[in-house]
């Protein structure tokens, strides 16, 4: 049933609000500034003997491990990275006793993940999941846990099962954090933002008309560029993926830093760049970028905190703290595609060559 939705995708990035709400619900302890994640099986004295965590993950859900990993070393200052489970699988990979592993699964049944999973508990490795479907092959093979509560998830393509999965890792994060040396301030800087999200989610939405005529101008494109800078860069690497999966344009994702370093050398105008321009640390840095770009004539969609001077069309979305925002940015960007191969009379809900779940290999 698509409650009076044309697809299941727009369903779907409709119900963020409701479903980022499910993930906070009951978990929140304003108490001691942290949050309660009931089925982890990691007691505080293990949590603070963690050395290393490693994330595991298949196309979207390694993106959201991406966000993750970023979270959680800034919150709990433990070294954190995301791989795809696959590449991991393959190359023998060095199993450590202080390590963390944590597989990311919207399905719970993704096989590339499945494997990695049980050839770390072969190795006598710990493993978490950060899982959709409530008792999944993935969910039960796992030490403990969190479900990311994002309700079923219908359309091929991953929408609000992703912004679940990102807000599940900051409250790890968070947990993590305040296990230990997250400050009490900053405990209850991230509860303040996290309560913010959905509120914040539903004016995003409200935007929906401004990117459906941007996308209109964007439909023909034969190719795109999307650009983020640390925290940026995985919303730019989903945000791309999204686009290639339903309207079968060409995309590529870059850090803004490497633009030099090469792509610079496509951008003209047949060439749109998106980027990512946070209204954070680093806000001058990807200003520059702009600049580069607008100075070879290409044309620029930002998603920013404020109109952004050197490009064509800004998406303006609310701000949050700084570490969440990453959270809200990409939600403009599911639209955009959603629209875009609307546009081009694409099947949304069916992409070519595409299945929802790859259970083999
Ligand atoms: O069910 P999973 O999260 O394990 O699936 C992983 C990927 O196959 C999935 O995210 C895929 O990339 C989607 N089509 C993304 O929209």
């Amino acid at each position: 049933d698509m409650g009076g939705h044309d697809t299941f995708m727009h369903k779907e990035i409709s119900e963020q609000p409701d479903a980022v709400d499910r993930v906070l619900r009951g978990r929140i302890d304003d108490r001691f500034s942290t949050v309660h994640l009931g089925g982890l099986n990691l007691d505080p004295r293990e949590a603070r003997t963690i050395r290393r965590i490693k994330i595991l993950g298949c196309g979207t859900s390694y993106h959201a491990g991406l966000i993750g990993a970023g979270l959680i070393e800034s919150m709990a200052r433990i070294p954190a990275d995301a791989e795809p489970a696959s590449e991991f699988r393959y190359r023998n990979p060095v199993v450590d006793p202080d390590t963390l592993y944590i597989a990311v699964s919207q399905s719970g049944e993704t096989y590339d993940v499945l494997a990695a999973v049980q050839e770390l508990k072969r190795k006598g490795a710990r493993v978490l999941g950060v899982v959709n479907v409530v008792g999944s092959a993935i969910a039960r093979e796992a030490d403990g846990g969190m479900y990311v509560h994002a309700g079923p998830e219908v359309c091929v393509v991953s929408t609000k099962c992703f912004t679940n999965t990102v807000t599940a890792f900051a409250l790890l994060a968070l947990h993590l954090g305040r296990v230990r040396d997250l400050s009490v301030t900053d405990g209850k800087r991230i509860i303040e933002g996290l309560r913010k999200l959905p509120a914040q989610i539903e004016e995003i939405l409200k935007t929906e008309e401004q990117i459906k005529e941007i996308a209109a101008e964007y439909a023909g494109a034969q190719s795109m560029m999307f650009i983020g800078r640390v925290r940026g860069y995985p919303v730019a690497l989903e945000a791309s993926l999204k686009l290639k999966e339903i309207s079968y344009i060409h995309a590529e994702a870059y850090p803004a830093s490497e633009l030099k370093h090469g792509p610079l050398a496509l951008i003209e105008p047949a060439l749109p760049t998106v980027a990512i321009v946070p209204d954070d640390d680093l806000l001058e840095k990807n200003r520059a970028a702009l600049e580069e770009i607008k100075a070879r004539s290409g044309r620029i969609l930002a998603v920013a905190h404020q109109e952004q001077a050197k490009a064509d069309h800004t998406i303006v979305v609310p701000k949050n703290e700084d570490e969440l925002d990453p959270i809200l940015m990409g939600i403009p960007l599911q639209l955009l595609a959603y629209h875009t191969a609307l546009a081009m009379g694409r099947d949304i809900d069916k992409p070519r060559n595409l299945a929802k779940s790859v259970t083999v290999e």
